[in-house]
């Protein structure tokens, strides 16, 4: 199966029409989880105005080298990590119109070093940002995408949003691998005691009803918040944690259903 990048066998985007509900955390510790499958993965942190993964996979200062013509990626926790959050610095918002958005993805898609044609990489992980607009079209008209991986936390307030993602792939013939509730229950770290801060089960839900499947349920767990934004994925800093338990069954799923050649194709799309 081709992705139309050079050095790169497939691509998956990990989205969410809401903000804030988790998507770079998952993308993250998705990406590392495959890494630590033994595939050969990259993570492009496809968010221009508000790059996150350099600082979650704690390499906020690297910068990428270039000979002119190609982009070497940062290599962190096993996986090579573009992001625009390298480019620029971390205080600095980054005002571009929607052409200038298109021109830095495409760049960031196709003039980096990922593979090789005798080490392609395995897999790379799109962490979209929030909404359904220029990067959503960008990424979608030209990249042939293996799926994508829709996040959303149980609220029916991040569901509504959620399902506009979740449709945005669908009419673009898009397979969409499944959905991630993210938050789902806050277990007390002192007393075990589960609640559902955010209601419960609100995406499987969802889920059932338009017929996709639940790849995960991910607790809202305060040791995913801190090592998240301390630079430590969880899957290697707590490996023996419920949450990188779940990261690692969801690594597992996704792995599974981009490689069954029956139920996923290659496509490109087109949109006029
Ligand atoms: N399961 C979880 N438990 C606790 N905290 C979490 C969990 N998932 C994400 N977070 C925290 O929630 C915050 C938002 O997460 P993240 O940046 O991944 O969301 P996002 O959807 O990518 O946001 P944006 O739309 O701004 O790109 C982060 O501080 C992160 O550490
Ligand atoms: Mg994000």
């Amino acid at each position: 199966m081709a992705s139309e990048i050079a050095g790169v066998t497939r691509v998956i985007a990990v989205a969410s029409g809401k903000g804030g509900v988790g998507k770079s955390t998952t993308a993250m510790n998705l990406a590392v989880a495959l890494g630590l499958k033994g595939l050969n993965v990259g993570l492009l942190d496809a968010d221009i105005y508000g790059p996150s993964q350099p600082r979650m996979l704690g390499v906020k200062d690297a910068k990428p080298e270039s000979d002119g013509q190609w982009i070497e990626p940062v290599i962190s926790q096993g996986i090579k990590l573009m992001s625009m959050g390298f480019l620029v610095d971390e205080a600095t918002p980054t005002v571009w119109r929607g052409p200038m958005v298109q021109s830095a993805l495409m760049q960031m898609l196709r003039q980096v070093k990922w593979g090789t044609e005798k080490k392609p990489l395995d897999v790379l992980v799109l962490d979209m940002p929030p909404g359904t607009g220029d990067t959503q079209l960008t990424i979608t008209q030209n990249v042939a995408l293996a799926g994508a991986v829709i996040v959303s936390t149980p609220q029916d307030i991040a569901l509504i949003d959620a399902r506009k993602g979740l449709e945005m792939f669908k009419k673009v013939n898009v397979p969409v691998l499944g959905v991630v509730e993210n938050m789902s229950v806050f277990c007390c770290p002192n007393c075990g005691h589960e609640a559902p801060i955010f209601g419960a089960h609100g995406a499987r839900a969802m889920a059932d009803e338009l017929g996709y499947d639940v790849l995960a349920e991910v607790p809202l767990d305060m040791q995913v918040r801190e090592m998240t934004d301390s630079g430590r994925p969880l899957v290697i800093a707590a490996p023996d944690s419920k949450a990188a338990a779940v990261y690692r069954a969801l690594a597992d799923k996704v792995w599974d259903k981009i490689t069954a050649p029956s139920e996923v194709g290659s496509v490109k799309i087109v949109i006029e």
